[in-house]
């Protein structure tokens, strides 16, 4: 660039603004990167440019030429700074370019794929019942799944010849006297005694956990299972309130299509008692041979019955003030009639085929 210094003095400002304007395309053209644009400006139109100096000029000029040159000067600072601009443009077009390319990501590459589990299905329907009950205001409680066979049995009525005490189908951990024995508990109905035990009522919980019987695995046996403890204790409770809460449940469960039936049944520890059966949601009420119900209609959920005066009066309460219901169902069993799962195997073989069907 050659100051203003050195050009020749009889140069006109005029002429000069000219000259500039006219040399800078190539100029402009030249620089390569932004960095090399970003110091053109400076030197084309900077304080020290001869644009700069003719600028600074000004104030010594006669009249006449004064609008002249302010005119050329405007006309040089445009048409330089339009040249600047577009090639800005260029410049960054091509930097943003290079840095797309440099960034590149293959989408179509196969990537490494993250195996995500969900919960068991078995988790999954305890979750799904219990959360349908705290709906209604019930509470979530546990006990211990190694019992005494005080709670297990005595204290729910059962008396010491009952067969479900036989060893021949309860795991015993302990022997002797009932207040000693420990064993694995066979429902989880033990709960209902230790939390009215130490509870006042109104008493409103479920239970879920895990049961343990001497059983052979077969398609309806396993020696380890769940179940999910319901109990209601409060003034004035009656059969109708345990109907209408199961049928509440079934409908919620399985749709609003459903309906209940109760059966008589016989559990030590309430009276009446009743086995619950649901109306089949895949063939509502009986088409032969449905892969559901087999063409009964109804499906078998669940042991219930009003809780036994005996049981409210060996916790402490007062079986002519209070009433309750309870009813104990399997998770598994439950998780079969909705799914039309046909045996209880699925549960524990670990075939990922079939776990899979239920994220
Ligand atoms: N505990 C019973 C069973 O294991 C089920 C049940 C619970 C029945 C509560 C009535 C009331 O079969």
């Amino acid at each position: 660039m050659t100051p203003l210094s050195n050009l020749p003095p009889d140069m006109n400002p005029i002429e000069t603004l000219d000259s500039v304007i006219a040399a800078a395309p190539d100029e402009v053209a030249s620089a390569a990167t932004l960095d090399d644009l970003g110091k053109l400006d400076a030197v084309l139109l900077g304080k020290d440019s001869r644009v700069g100096e003719v600028r600074r000029s000004m104030g010594g000029l006669d009249e006449e030429m004064k609008p002249r040159v302010g005119a050329k000067l405007n006309e040089a600072v445009q048409r330089i700074g339009g040249l600047l601009a577009s090639r800005r443009a260029e410049l960054e077009a091509v930097e943003e370019g290079r840095r797309l390319g440099e960034e590149l990501i293959d989408v179509t590459l196969e990537t490494v794929r993250f195996p995500s589990g969900s919960l068991h299905l078995v988790q999954q329907t305890i979750d799904e019942v219990v959360d349908i009950f705290t709906g209604l205001g019930y509470l979530v409680v546990g006990g211990p799944e190694a019992e005494l066979a005080y709670y297990n049995f005595d204290a729910l009525n059962t008396p010491a010849t009952h067969p479900s005490r036989w060893e021949q189908d309860t795991m015993y951990l302990d022997w002797g006297a009932p207040e000693d024995e420990v064993l694995l508990r066979t429902h989880t109905s033990p709960v209902q005694a230790r939390w009215m035990e130490d509870h006042e009522p109104p008493v409103y919980v479920v239970v879920p956990g895990r049961c343990y019987r001497k059983d052979t695995i077969d398609a309806t046996h396993l020696p380890v299972f769940y179940q999910i403890e319901g109990l209601a204790v409060d003034e004035d409770i009656r059969f109708s309130d345990l109907k209408g809460t199961l049928l509440h449940f079934a409908r919620e469960f399985f749709g609003p299509q459903s309906e209940v039936r109760l059966r008589p049944d016989f559990f030590p520890f309430t009276e009446p008692s009743a086995e619950l059966d649901v109306s089949c949601f895949n063939c509502d009420g009986g088409v032969p041979g449905c892969r559901v119900c087999g063409g009964k209609g109804w499906l078998e959920l669940l042991g219930c019955g009003m809780v036994d005066p005996f049981v409210l009066e060996t916790a402490g309460y007062d079986p002519t003030k209070v009433s309750g219901f309870a009813f104990g169902m399997g998770p598994e069993r439950v998780a079969m009639a909705r799914h039309g799962i046909d045996s209880l195997r699925h549960f524990i073989d670990n075939d990922i085929r079939f776990l899979r069907q239920f994220r």
